[in-house]
């Protein structure tokens, strides 16, 4: 099992944000997480790099163990977040660096690859994602898809075990959008762990081979691709059908 989680409940001060979540994701499987704005599907995608501390419960994740029952190390963190990768709505480039100064600064720094090495790295995941021509530019100067890309490049250049997203598309028009879909899918066939947020419903449909719809703070439903087509609560049937 890549991800486990059991009886997480997570607090903005007093505001609950999640109740008893429990749910797994074997490796390799791509998890999208769905539900209306507010559900608690960014909330519970932070938990998985520990972004959000939970007040109570376990994760399992790439390896990675924590009862929150105790304040987990720095370290721990540390090592989590080797092996998690997150690609932000906002993508959170660093505007003063290049596209492969972007990809190479955290590989270097975290990872003590040399500057080839990052490079040479670099240069694959840069043909992977169709972006050879943009290298030595800087963020402002691609368009929002090219970006998003750039995100995604650079949480790989860790080289995670799992990889998290949230509203991928959120910004994109459809034709970008096609394009990350299509990047995703093209993730799902090397292995990668990933779990996707979005409230798009197409774009879950085309990505995910397990989804979790939450309400509320609360999972309302969870299971494989099936359950597109065999919703088995009526608040995910009556989500998908408009
Ligand atoms: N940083 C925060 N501080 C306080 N409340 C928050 C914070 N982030 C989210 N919330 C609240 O937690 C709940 C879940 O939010 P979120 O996880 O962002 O939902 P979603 O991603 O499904 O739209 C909402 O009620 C939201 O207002
Ligand atoms: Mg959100």
């Amino acid at each position: 099992m890549s991800i486990q989680l059991n009886g997480i409940n997570c607090f903005y001060g007093a505001h609950q944000a999640l109740f008893d979540i429990t749910l797994s994701c074997p490796a390799g499987e791509t998890l999208v997480l769905l539900g209306p704005s507010g559900a608690g599907k960014s909330s519970l995608l932070r938990v998985l790099n520990l972004l959000e501390m939970p007040r109570s419960g376990h994760l399992n994740i790439a390896g990675n163990q924590f009862d929150f029952s105790q304040k987990p190390g720095e370290k721990a963190i540390r090592e989590l977040r080797r092996n998690v990768g997150m690609v932000f709505q906002q993508y959170n480039l660093w505007p003063h660096l290049t596209v492969l100064q972007n990809l190479i600064e955290a590989p270097c720094k975290v990872l003590g690859l040399s500057r080839q090495q990052a490079e040479e790295r670099a240069k694959k995941l840069l043909t992977r994602l169709r972006l050879t021509d943009f290298a030595d530019r800087f963020p402002l100067h691609l368009s929002g898809g090219q970006q998003q890309r750039v995100a995604i490049a650079r949480a790989l250049m860790m080289e995670p075990q799992v990889l998290l997203f949230d509203e991928p598309t959120a910004a994109l028009d459809p034709e970008i959008t096609a394009q990350v879909v299509g990047i995703i899918r093209e993730l799902a066939e090397t292995g990668i762990t990933q779990v996707i947020v979005t409230h798009e419903v197409e774009v879950a449909r085309k990505t995910a081979s397990r989804v979790v719809y939450m309400e509320q703070g609360r999972i309302v439903e969870q299971g494989d691709a099936g359950h597109f087509t065999h919703p088995q609560t009526e608040a995910f049937a009556g989500y998908l059908s408009h």
